[in-house]
C-alpha cells in the first residue's frame, strides 16, 4: 500500500513538473514570436554573396588559380586530392625553371624594372637549400628566438647586436636565443667575395643560418618562407619568435617582461608589431615599393612593419602552412599580413614599436628607451650605447 503511494506522489511530482516545463517554453516561444513580428523579416534583394569578377593584375590572376587548386570542395568534385590537384600541371606550382608564360600573361613585362622580371621569372620556387644551418640552436627550448634579417656585409651590425640586445640568455626558466638570416651576395650583384670571412664569423658565433637564393629586397618574402620552414623543422618548440631588421634597437628586457605578462591565450595567436591598416601598393615609379597597376591590384590586408614584430610560436606553425597557399609576394611585411588574414587573424598594434623612430629631441635620453620594445632605425654604435646605458643599476627614470 505505501509503495504505491510513494508511486503515485512521485507520478504526481513528475507531472507538475512536466507543467511547469511546457508553461516555461510555452511563455518563452509566444514572445519570441511576438519579438520576431515586431520586426522586418529581411530578404535579400539580391545575390547575398559577392560576385566574382575576374582579375587583371598578374598576382591577383595566380593567387585565384592556387586557391582554386586549395578549394576543398572543387577537389572533392574532381575526386582528388590537393597533392594531386598541384602535381596535375607537372611541377608548375614548385617549379625552380624560368616561367615561360609570363612575359606573354603579365601586361607590359618587357618594359618592367630587370626586378620585378626576375620576381615573377621565379614565383614558385621555394625550395631553396640551406648552406649554413645551427640545427642545434634550440635544442634546449627558447622562450624567445631572435631572429635578425641580415646581409653578408654587415658584420659591424650584427656584432654590435651580439653585444648589445640582442645576447643569448639562459637564466632560469629562460632562454633565448639567437639566428642571423642571410641569403647569398653573389658576384653577379658586384658584391665583393665575403665569403671567407662569414665562414669565420660563422664558425665563431654559430648564429648564423645562410640560404642559397639572392639576397635582394623582393627576395626578403623568400627569407621569410624559409624562415618559418627552418622554425617548423629545426625550432618548433620555441615559444615566442621575435624577427626584426639589423638597424634596429630592441628592449630586450621590455619584451620579456611582456611576454612572461601574458595569458595563456592571449600568447597563442600573438602577434604584434607596428600595425599598418588600409594601405596599398604604392604607385608611383621611383619609391622602393612600388607595384605597378598590371601587377596588384586591390587594398593590402592589415600589416606589421617588417622592421621588427613579435609573434608566437604556436601562430608560426600555422603560417608555415598557410604560406603554401599564398602566392609570393614583392613585399614580405604584406606578405605576412596576407597569410594571417588568410588565417583568419590580424596583428596587433602595440605602441612600443617605434619603426618610424621617436621624436628628436628624445633620442638622447635613456629614458625614452626604457618602455619601449623597438626603436628603427640605430647605428652600430648608437646600439651599444643606448644598451650600455639601459644596464646602469643608477638608472633613474
Ligand atoms: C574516386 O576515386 C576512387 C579511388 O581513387 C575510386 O575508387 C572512385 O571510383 C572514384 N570516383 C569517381 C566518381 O571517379
Ligand atoms: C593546368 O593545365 C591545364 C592544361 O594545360 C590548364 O588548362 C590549366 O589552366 C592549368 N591549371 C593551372 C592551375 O595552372
Ligand atoms: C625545387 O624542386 C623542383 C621540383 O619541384 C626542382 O626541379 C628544383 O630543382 C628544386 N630547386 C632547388 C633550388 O632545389
Ligand atoms: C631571388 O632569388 C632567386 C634565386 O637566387 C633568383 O633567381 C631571383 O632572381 C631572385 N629574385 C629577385 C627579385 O632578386
Ligand atoms: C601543418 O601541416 C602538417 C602537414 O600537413 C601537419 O602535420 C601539421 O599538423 C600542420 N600544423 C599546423 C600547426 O597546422
Amino acid at each position: 500500500m505505501s509503495v504505491g503511494r510513494k508511486r503515485l506522489k512521485l507520478l504526481g511530482i513528475l507531472m507538475m513538473v512536466n507543467f511547469f516545463i511546457y508553461v516555461i517554453v510555452e511563455v518563452s516561444k509566444s514572445s519570441s514570436q511576438e519579438k520576431r513580428s515586431s520586426r522586418h523579416v529581411i530578404l535579400p534583394g539580391g545575390k547575398f554573396w559577392k560576385k566574382y569578377t575576374p582579375h587583371k593584375a598578374y598576382w591577383n590572376k595566380q593567387q585565384h588559380k592556387l586557391e582554386h587548386l586549395y578549394n576543398p570542395v572543387l577537389a572533392l568534385l574532381s575526386n582528388m586530392t590537393v597533392e594531386e590537384r598541384l602535381s596535375s600541371n607537372g611541377s608548375f606550382w614548385s617549379s625552380c625553371d624560368p616561367d615561360p608564360y609570363v612575359a606573354s600573361e603579365l601586361a607590359g613585362f618587357e618594359n618592367l624594372p630587370d626586378r620585378f622580371k626576375d620576381f615573377f621569372s621565379y614565383l614558385r620556387c621555394r625550395n631553396y637549400s640551406l648552406l649554413v644551418d645551427q640545427p642545434h640552436k634550440c635544442k634546449h627550448k627558447p622562450f624567445l628566438l631572435l631572429a635578425i634579417k641580415s646581409l653578408t656585409p654587415h658584420f659591424d651590425r650584427r656584432q654590435a647586436i651580439r653585444e648589445s640586445w640582442g645576447k643569448e640568455i639562459k637564466s632560469g626558466d629562460i632562454t633565448v636565443v639567437r639566428v642571423f638570416l642571410l641569403g647569398q651576395t653573389p658576384p653577379e650583384d658586384n658584391y665583393p667575395d665575403l665569403s671567407a670571412m662569414l665562414k669565420f664569423e660563422s664558425e665563431s658565433h654559430q648564429d648564423i643560418l645562410l640560404w642559397n637564393y639572392r639576397d635582394t629586397f623582393f627576395n626578403l618574402t623568400l627569407k621569410e618562407v624559409l624562415f618559418l620552414k627552418w622554425v617548423s623543422n629545426t625550432c618548433p618548440d620555441a615559444q615566442f619568435i621575435f624577427k626584426g631588421d639589423d638597424d634596429v634597437f630592441v628592449n630586450t628586457h621590455q619584451i620579456l617582461d611582456y611576454l612572461k605578462s601574458l595569458t595563456k591565450e592571449k600568447a597563442k595567436d600573438l602577434f604584434i608589431g607596428d600595425v599598418i591598416k588600409d594601405a596599398g601598393p604604392h604607385r608611383e615609379k621611383n619609391v622602393k615599393y612600388y607595384i605597378p597597376e598590371s601587377i596588384y591590384e586591390g587594398s593590402y590586408p592589415p600589416y606589421a612593419g617588417g622592421g621588427g614584430f613579435l609573434y608566437s610560436g604556436d601562430l608560426a606553425l600555422r603560417l608555415t602552412n598557410i604560406s603554401d597557399q599564398v602566392l609570393l609576394y614583392p613585399i614580405d611585411d604584406v606578405y605576412i599580413g596576407m597569410c594571417l588574414q588568410k588565417l583568419g587573424l590580424a596583428p596587433e598594434k602595440h605602441k612600443g614599436f617605434k619603426t618610424f623612430d621617436i621624436d628628436e629631441k628624445q633620442r638622447s635620453n635613456i629614458c625614452s628607451y626604457t618602455n619601449l620594445m623597438l626603436v628603427h632605425s640605430r647605428k652600430p654604435q648608437e646600439m651599444i650605447k643606448i644598451w650600455t646605458d639601459l644596464q646602469d643599476p643608477h638608472l633613474n627614470c
